[in-house]
């Protein structure tokens, strides 16, 4: 079972929910964000829970500040799991802008966060690590261009990490949820189908990183359609794909 577990994102939605899940006596959390507020609420939930807590304020696009922090809590107690859950769907940037600010978060701020913790896991022969993409990952589309690209990227990326590390003892899944309850689907002034409650998702993902599943995804009906949708002819799912509704 994890001991020693850093999560990133954990100030709220799905991160503050797998923080309080894995939180526990014995077990070591450290969790990131940039709200120390809401950080610091979640670090006490999980204390009271049992769990020693440490937390770090700062920007998953900082990365010679992430290295650092997570060098640090490795030093303290060697992780055991490192969940890379940091991330967001839109920001007010320039459209122009947009496209870098979002990569900057969902793919940049993922390489700051699990390549130090992949070395340490290397040089000693263990470890698993956790990669939060979605279930947009497999389909680009129009109303959330920059959030679907950045979330296919991660994950081939960490399917490509899990073959490539599997023989040295490291375990990596990639985590593809549908919707869930969040401060980022909090504003969506649209029907999300089949929403789950954050804690409900942070049930299934810890399950199932304990089994060492390669990719988490969530509900199986969404995943369904989405799986269908790849194999549909391009200009089908660009009639089918073209009312659906824009974040920006
Ligand atoms: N909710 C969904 O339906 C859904 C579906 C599929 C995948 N996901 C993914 O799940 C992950 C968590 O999202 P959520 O739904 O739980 O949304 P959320 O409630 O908005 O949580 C996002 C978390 O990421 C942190 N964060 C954002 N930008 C950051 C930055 N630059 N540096 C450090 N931390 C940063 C936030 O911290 P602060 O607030 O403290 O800045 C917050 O803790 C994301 O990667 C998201 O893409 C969500």
């Amino acid at each position: 079972m994890a001991q020693s577990i850093l999560i990133t994102g954990a100030s709220s939605g799905i991160g503050e929910a797998l923080a309080l899940e894995y939180a526990a006596p014995g077990v070591g959390l450290a969790l990131g964000g940039r709200d120390a507020a809401r950080l610091e609420g979640v670090a006490r939930a999980c204390r009271a829970r049992g769990a020693e807590v440490v937390f770090h304020v700062g920007d998953v696009c900082d990365r010679a500040g992430m290295k650092a922090w997570i060098e640090a809590v490795d030093d303290c107690r060697p992780l055991d799991l490192m969940i890379a859950n940091a991330g967001i769907d839109a920001t007010d940037a320039d459209p122009a802008e947009r496209t870098y600010a979002v990569f900057a978060v969902n793919v940049d701020g993922v390489f700051h966060t699990v390549l130090p913790a992949l070395a340490r896991m290397r040089a000693r022969g263990r470890g698993q690590i956790a990669i939060m993409s979605s279930l947009a990952a497999w389909l680009g589309l129009a109303g959330s261009v920059d959030y679907t690209a950045s979330k296919a990227a991660v994950r081939v990326w960490g399917e490509a990490l899990r073959r490539r590390h599997a023989d040295e003892g490291i375990r990596v899944s990639v985590i593809c949820p549908g919707f869930v309850t969040s401060r980022m689907t909090a504003g969506n002034r649209f029907r999300m189908p089949l929403l789950w409650p954050a804690e409900r998702a942070a049930r299934v993902i810890r399950r199932r990183l304990a089994r060492n599943r390669g990719l988490i995804t969530f509900p199986w009906p969404l995943r369904l359609a989405v799986y269908v949708g790849t194999l549909l002819p391009q200009r089908l799912v660009d009639l089918l794909t073209a009312r659906l509704p824009r974040k920006v």
